[in-house]
C-alpha cells in the first residue's frame, strides 16, 4: 500500500475565518475556525452515521464508477470512506482534501489496504488545483456547499475543469433544500449519533440555523461526552464541544449556469442515488458534468 503525495502541489491554505464567521442567532457561543473539519476529524465517522444520505452517497459513486477507466480524484476525501474502497478495486485513485487531520486518519486506513492497491493522499485546497490530465474528478457528499459564494462556486467548476482531460467528467451531489422541514428545524436540535462506551456516554447534535434569503445555513455541531464515575453512578459534568461552520444549498438552475459558463456540458442529472431521472419532486441533485472533447488544456 502507498499513500503518497505523488503528482500533488502544495496549495497555500487560506484562512476562510471570515467566509465562516457565525452571524448572532440560536447560538451564544460558537467556536468557528478556518477549517471546522480539523476538529470534526476525530467524530467525523460517527457523526455522519445520523445523516441518511451517508451509506446511499458510497454506493452511488462506488456504482457509478464500476466500469471506470483511468484516473480518478476525489475532492474533500475526509477520512477516505469512497477513495479507499476505489482503490481497494484497483482504481487508480488521489484523494485530496484541505483538512491534515481528515487526511490522517484516511492515511491510516489506507495503510490496512494490500501492496497492490495504490491511494495517493495530499492536502491540496480545491480552490487552487493545478491538477491535470484527470479522467474522473468527484466531489461527494455535497462538499460543494462547503463554497458559500456563488463566485467560490464558479472558481472550483473552473479549478475542477482545468484539471479534467478533454472527455474528462466532473460528478458531484447536493440535496434539494426541502424548506418546509427546515421551517420546522430551524434552531432546533437534532441528534445525529448516540454511543455508550464503558463509562462513556458520546451524543453528537447538529443545530441549523437557516439564512433562506442567502440560501445559507449555520451548522453548530456538538460533541457531548458524560463520563459516568466508577464509584459512583452519578455522571461528571459533560464535556461539550462546539464546532461550527456556514454552508450553502444552491438551485439546479445556478449549477446549469456555472456548467455553461465553465464549458461543461450537462451528461446527467440524477435525482436520486439510483440514478433516477431529476423532476420536481427530487430530494438529492446529483450531476455528471463532462469537459467537451477538442478543448485542450
Ligand atoms: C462533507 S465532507 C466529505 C468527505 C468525504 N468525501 C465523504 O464522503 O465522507 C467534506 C470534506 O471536504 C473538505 N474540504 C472542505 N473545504 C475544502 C477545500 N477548500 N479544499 C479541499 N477540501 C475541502 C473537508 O475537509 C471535508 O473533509
Amino acid at each position: 500500500m502507498r499513500t503518497s503525495r505523488g503528482d500533488c502541489r502544495a496549495s497555500r491554505l487560506p484562512d476562510r475565518a471570515g467566509a465562516l464567521a457565525s452571524s448572532a442567532g440560536c447560538r451564544r457561543s460558537r467556536l468557528t475556525v478556518s477549517n471546522p473539519y480539523d476538529d470534526l476529524a476525530p467524530e467525523y465517522d460517527k457523526w455522519i452515521t445520523g445523516d441518511p444520505a451517508c451509506v446511499p452517497t458510497v454506493k452511488f459513486y462506488l456504482g457509478w464508477l464500476a466500469q471506470a477507466v483511468g484516473r480518478i480524484v476525489e475532492g474533500g476525501v475526509g477520512t477516505g470512506r469512497i477513495a479507499i474502497e476505489l482503490a481497494r478495486r484497483n482504481q487508480l485513485v488521489t484523494g485530496i482534501d484541505i483538512s491534515a487531520p481528515m487526511l490522517s486518519i484516511a492515511r491510516d486506513r489506507a495503510r490496512l489496504l494490500g501492496p497492490e492497491c495504490t491511494l495517493s493522499l495530499c492536502q491540496m485546497d480545491l480552490l487552487r488545483l493545478g491538477l491535470r490530465s484527470v479522467d474522473f474528478f468527484i466531489l461527494p457528499f455535497r462538499t460543494i456547499g462547503h463554497f458559500v459564494s456563488h463566485d467560490e462556486r464558479l472558481q472550483v467548476f473552473n479549478q475542477i475543469f482545468g484539471s479534467l482531460a478533454p472527455g474528462g467528467r466532473f460528478v458531484f451531489d447536493h440535496y434539494v433544500p426541502d424548506l418546509a422541514w427546515a421551517r420546522e428545524n430551524h434552531c432546533r436540535p437534532l441528534r445525529m449519533f448516540t454511543e455508550e462506551a464503558g463509562a462513556v456516554r458520546l451524543e453528537i447534535w447538529d443545530t441549523y440555523e437557516f439564512d433562506f434569503a442567502r440560501s445559507l445555513l449555520n451548522c453548530a455541531v456538538d460533541v457531548v461526552r458524560n463520563r459516568r464515575s466508577s464509584e459512583a453512578s452519578e455522571l461528571h459534568e459533560p464535556s461539550r464541544r462546539t464546532v461550527a461552520f456556514t454552508f450553502s444549498w444552491l438551485a439546479p438552475d445556478e449549477v446549469r449556469e456555472l456548467a455553461a459558463v465553465t464549458g461543461f456540458d450537462v451528461e446527467a442529472h440524477y435525482g436520486d442515488f439510483n440514478e433516477g431521472p431529476f423532476n420536481a419532486q427530487s430530494e438529492q441533485q446529483i450531476w455528471v458534468l463532462r469537459r467537451p472533447l477538442g478543448r485542450g488544456p
